[in-house]
């Protein structure tokens, strides 16, 4: 595939309508949940990104059979009678390390699975040891073995009780689908509350599972032999809004998010809000508002849901890099997230990283320059940068982009920004 990258003429404010895709953070462990049924599990609003491609090739290799309808891939028919292989192998997993989530249904349904380590990433070292703590409380054996992470229960999981020393998204996502399959009852304590947890939740239960405490730190499962199957609809991106609604932020204008939730927003919103964007909810989704006066610095921290999300701190930075005053930005759920810093400073931008907190002092504004980018979340906030900034910026590595947000030059470009890909 040749190199692509994203040109960018900035200093257009936004205005118009853009859709929301479903949630490629929902989506990719509600696949992983079509392991759980040897009957059809259909996803419906899913949206159209690598990562998708990459669980759904993932899928097809433990035996998984995905028919499309007919509309590009927003619907999938997952059928899974048998599981043909409990190995999954090292291209498909280094390429994604949500691959990780076949571990708990595989092993859940065929009491064994063999996964390859996910290797180090972008974002830090992010291990997999609370994955693999709660499936050993529930009675699997885990070992290492070249490079491959071994889980084996031969005579089924058993129900225990999963206390979870810190909060994750995916070992939660893990567990939780591996008891549903479990003998007995398990109980997940300080789990995570994330909307897509609560989704994958609504999914399972569906599908036969039986699920208490759904959207709290606390989830109670009691487990079934199988599940069955059920038609499921993936819920709405709330990191492609609050990108979009920073997007307008970041340019001023006004742009209808259209599908967008607000209730899945409201750190977002009220810091949004405190920076001095207006954001309402409207028939079909919410809208976004920004007049021509400067934005406000305010201080953000990360936090688990329903704190500020760790996906739009980069884009938060963004938007504070050219607002009235300082702000203090502090990252406290990854290590490393700050490789968009140095990016921004080319554009102009006076930000210190002092350990997990960064000091933005407001300038007044960009200036466009050819940037990378390593990570997703890094990538859009540089693409938000190029819309803000005066001249042109050039985005490289913009297959980072593609692992998330479904045609993200031709949503903007529709609401006027002057952007396109182009090759070489
Ligand atoms: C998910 C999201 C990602 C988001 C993150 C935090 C998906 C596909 N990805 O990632 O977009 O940024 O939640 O909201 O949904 N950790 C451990 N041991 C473990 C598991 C995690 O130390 O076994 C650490 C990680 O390194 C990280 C923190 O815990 O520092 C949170 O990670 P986690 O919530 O698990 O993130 P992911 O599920 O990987």
């Amino acid at each position: 595939m040749a190199l692509q990258k994203i040109v960018i003429r900035g200093g257009r404010p936004l205005s118009g309508r853009i859709p929301i895709e479903g949630a490629k953070n929902a989506a990719l462990p509600l696949l992983a949940a079509a392991l759980l049924t040897d009957q059809t599990l259909v996803l419906t609003g899913l949206p159209r990104l690598a990562d998708i491609a990459s669980m759904t090739a993932l899928l097809e290799q433990h035996g998984v059979q995905v028919a499309q309808n007919g509309d590009g891939g927003k619907t999938l028919h997952l059928s899974t009678p048998e599981i043909a292989s409990t190995t999954a192998p090292y291209d498909l997993v280094r390429k994604m390390r949500a691959s990780v989530l076949v571990l708990g249904p595989l092993v859940a349904r065929c009491g064994t699975a063999r996964v390859s380590m996910p290797g180090g990433c972008a974002i830090g070292t992010r291990p997999i040891d609370l994955h693999l703590k709660g499936l050993e409380a529930m009675g699997a054996e885990i070992h290492l073995e070249d490079g491959y992470v071994v889980a084996s229960a031969p005579k089924g999981l058993k129900g225990g009780l999963v206390r979870f020393p810190f909060v994750s998204v995916g070992a939660t996502e893990n567990i939780l689908m591996a008891a549903c399959l479990a003998r007995g009852e398990t109980i997940l304590e300080n789990a995570a509350r994330e909307p897509e947890i609560t989704d994958l939740a609504h999914c399972l239960i569906a599908m036969g599972a039986e699920i208490e405490g759904v959207g709290t730190e606390r989830l109670v499962v009691r487990g079934r032999t199988l599940l069955h199957g059920a038609t499921h609809k993936v819920v709405a991106d709330r990191i492609e809004a609050g990108t979009y609604a920073m997007a307008v932020a970041a340019t001023g204008g006004r742009v209808e998010l259209v599908g967008a939730k607000t209730d899945l927003l409201g750190v977002v919103i009220d810091t949004l809000a405190r920076a001095g964007v207006e954001i309402e909810p409207t028939a079909e989704g919410m809208m976004v508002t920004r007049g021509p006066q400067r934005l406000t610095g305010v201080d953000v921290m990360t936090q688990p849901f329903p704190g500020f999300p760790t996906d739009m701190q980069a884009q938060m930075m963004v938007l504070m890099a050219t607002a009235e005053g300082a702000a203090m930005i502090t990252e406290t759920i990854f290590e490393n997230r700050f490789m968009h810093v140095p990016e921004l400073a080319r554009m102009g931008a006076d930000i210190t990283v002092h350990g997990a907190s960064a000091l933005v002092r407001g300038v007044k504004r960009l200036s466009g320059a050819p940037v990378m980018a390593t990570d997703l979340r890094a990538s859009v906030s540089l693409v938000l940068a190029g819309l803000a900034a005066e001249g042109e910026t050039t985005v490289n590595r913009v297959y980072h982009l593609d692992r998330g947000y479904e045609r993200l030059e031709e949503k903007l470009a529709a609401c006027g920004a002057r952007i396109e890909r182009v090759s070489g």
